[in-house]
């Protein structure tokens, strides 16, 4: 099982940025620590981050070809972008949408999210634990999509 791991803009700045909010880790702590849970679990983990719409948009499309399934971190790309909905809507692929924080205990432009509705499932407010919770999930629903397949 492929699995990648996708963070959006400022997320490379984890560990000094309001860290009050997002924790005092950084962003390569966090992706050591889903590598050897993706290893525990049998999966190979890529992990990417970018601070461009385009560049989210190609790396999603690029999964498509690889990866079995996303845990995708948007950060403020969440609240804006119809064109990363789109790609979600259009790979093919499960994704887990995953926050650090909890974004509907903070400002009223972040109780939105333009692709939660095209995502499996969500995740979010419990720090870098969000993101172990999402790649958790990602692998035990893409067992049960492959054992129920076997069974037909
Ligand atoms: C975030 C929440 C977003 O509202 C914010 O813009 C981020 C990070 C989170 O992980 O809590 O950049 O996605």
């Amino acid at each position: 099982m492929k699995l990648l791991i996708l963070h959006g803009p400022n997320l490379n700045l984890l560990g000094t940025r309001e860290p009050e909010i997002y924790g005092s880790m950084t962003l390569e702590d966090i992706n050591q620590k889903l590598i050897e849970l993706g290893k525990e679990l049998g999966a190979e983990v890529k992990c990417l981050q970018s601070n461009h719409e385009g560049a989210l948009i190609d790396a999603l499309h690029d999964a498509r070809m690889w990866a079995n399934g996303v845990v995708f971190n948007p950060g403020g790309y969440t609240h804006t972008s119809v064109a990363l909905r789109d790609a979600i809507a259009a790979i093919g692929i499960p994704v887990i949408e995953v926050h650090l924080s909890n974004v509907y205990a903070r400002e009223d432009f972040r109780h939105t999210s333009l692709i939660s509705a095209v995502c499996k499932g969500k995740v979010l407010g419990l720090g870098w634990r969000s993101y172990t919770l999402g790649l958790r999930a990602l692998v035990e629903t893409l067992e049960d999509a492959g054992s129920n397949r076997k069974q037909s």
